[in-house]
């Protein structure tokens, strides 16, 4: 790969030294070893290679990893990058897949099969009281909206959510919807520091979870699925024993239905990703709550359990979109940031469009971990399983880096890393004082109000800074909801 600007060094170390054969890798400024591994019929060629600039500062290599029998996705992926940055990997997967190869041009390789596929009835040891594994075979899509597509509003089921919604009390503020396009497109709406837009400058609320408290503390999250990929995913999580939160598309639930009860069944969280994808800020408030309430509906009908957790498509989440998924009791998920540019991304996702390159993720991942390691809290970062060359660089390089870390991460679920049970991920197991905890923040946060004899609290600029005296304000508001909640429940 071809990279402009300053020294680029690059280390590699494996896992498993006892199956690579080093050898001497001549050359000026090269010092390297090319290793060969055989690991049944994957025969891995790993070339380490330490370079430093030369005198023109272009043209500069850095390490490569290449397969023989890939060289033509080598020669296609391998001569976009750019960078500045240098990065370096503690270790790798020796069964990885080379890094050239994973590219846009790569066509589906063979997945694992699931390694268990959940028994009908079976309840999780890992919830105590979890209701019973509902029968995946006897989903029928013909029950549920299109797939990917934002869905219909004027169905009895939505109509019903959006009267759950209205009854919750919770006011949803009247903001436009924004239109397609971005910031860029909305500078109006972008600029509106009440709309509290996310997308457009990173603006969150005290509701949002944004990191895991605890320092060293990487809450693990996978999105858009679950996909045929995300079986390979889940065999190298269980290898390596960590959970994660999975995120997941009410439509790719209703195509592997098997592989969510998998997901569930090995003791990862599940949360809702919206039904089709959509940007949310886009949508009227019905079509939020069908968007909403259809995933949380489909993952219920599958697992049995509802959860209580959401990320917005592309963190597309401004105060409306957050007033319903708190009135709906799912908290918004987002993604950690070091600062307004610089987004816990490692842009995996773009690998398959061609917009950046497996290389490019490294380096992605390589600042991630830089500014991971020196925060005071523990953080999260946006991942996929989606597609076969985000899980392959989730399981070839970027776990694999971050299993080696000293001093260690604790990778765990969002839930785990904001000291809760994997019980209290879901409505129907969390218990009924834990139900509508997000509401009840919400409330004494000041970001959300609450219509009626309640409407005392009005959203001010003091709530948005979340002062000591407005919560003060709020404690009768919290308590009129605490006692509403009770009765309607
Ligand atoms: C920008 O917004 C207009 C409507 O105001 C819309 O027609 C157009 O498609 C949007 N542009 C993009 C790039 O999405
Ligand atoms: C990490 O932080 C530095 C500055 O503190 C910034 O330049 C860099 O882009 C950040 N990277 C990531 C991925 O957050
Ligand atoms: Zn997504």
């Amino acid at each position: 790969m071809k990279f402009s600007g300053t020294t680029v060094t690059t280390l590699f170390t494996v896992i498993s030294p006892s199956i690579l054969a080093a050898t001497g890798y001549g050359g000026d400024n090269h010092v390297g070893f090319d290793a060969l591994s055989n690991r049944g019929n994957a025969r891995i060629v790993l070339r380490q290679v330490r370079e430093t600039a030369s005198a023109s500062g272009s043209g500069i290599r850095s390490s490569e990893m290449t397969a023989p029998q890939t060289s033509s996705a080598q020669a296609a992926g391998s001569e976009t990058a750019t960078a500045t940055a240098s990065f370096s990997l503690h270790s790798i997967n020796p069964t990885a897949i080379p890094l050239s190869a994973i590219n846009t041009d790569e066509h589906a390789t063979s997945t694992r099969q699931l390694k268990h596929t959940a028994a009908p009835g079976a309840t999780p040891t890992f919830i105590p009281d979890a209701p019973a594994l509902p029968n995946a075979a006897l989903l029928k899509p013909t029950d549920y909206p299109p797939l990917d597509q934002v869905p219909p509003v004027d169905s009895e089921q939505v109509k019903m959510w959006v009267e759950e919604v209205k009854k919750t009390g919770v006011v949803i503020p009247g903001l436009e919807p924004s239109q397609p396009g971005g910031c860029s497109n909305n500078s109006a709406f972008a600029m509106d520091s009440d709309r509290c837009w996310w997308t457009c400058g990173g603006c969150t609320r005290p509701t949002d979870i944004v990191e895991c408290p605890a320092a060293m503390d990487w809450g693990l999250t996978y999105d858009d699925g679950p996909s045929l990929y995300s079986s390979d995913l889940l065999a190298y999580l269980d290898e390596v024993k960590i959970k994660s939160t999975f995120f997941v598309v009410g439509s790719r639930v209703i195509s592997h239905p098997d592989i969510l009860q998998a997901e569930y069944m090995a003791g990862h969280q599940i949360a809702v990703h919206t039904w089709s994808h959509a940007s949310l800020t886009t949508l009227t408030n019905e079509e939020i709550i069908a968007e909403l309430g259809w995933t949380k509906k489909v993952i219920k009908d599958v697992l049995g359990v509802t959860p209580n957790m959401m990320r917005p498509p592309t963190g597309d989440i401004d105060d409306r979109v957050r007033a319903i998924s708190q009135a709906m009791g799912l908290t918004p998920v987002m993604w950690s940031r070091a600062s307004d540019t610089s987004l816990f991304d490692t842009d995996d996702f773009n690998i398959r469009s061609g917009k950046t390159t497996a290389h490019e993720v490294l380096q992605n991942w390589g600042a991630i971990m830089k500014n991971a390691t020196s925060r005071s809290s523990g953080f999260i970062v946006l991942a996929h399983d989606l597609f076969e060359q985000t899980v392959q660089m989730a399981t070839g390089y970027i776990l694999p880096d971050a299993l080696s870390h000293q001093p260690p991460f604790n990778i765990q679920p969002i839930i785990s890393c904001q000291e809760k049970e994997m019980k209290d991920a879901y409505l129907e197991t969390a218990g009924s004082e834990k139900n509508s905890p997000i509401i009840s923040e919400a409330i004494s946060s000041g970001e959300v109000t609450l219509t009626g004899s309640a409407n005392s609290a009005k959203k001010t600029e003091e709530s948005k800074a979340s002062s000591a005296s407005f919560i003060t304000l709020n404690i009768g508001v919290w308590l009129l909801l605490v006692v509403t909640v009770l009765m309607t429940v």
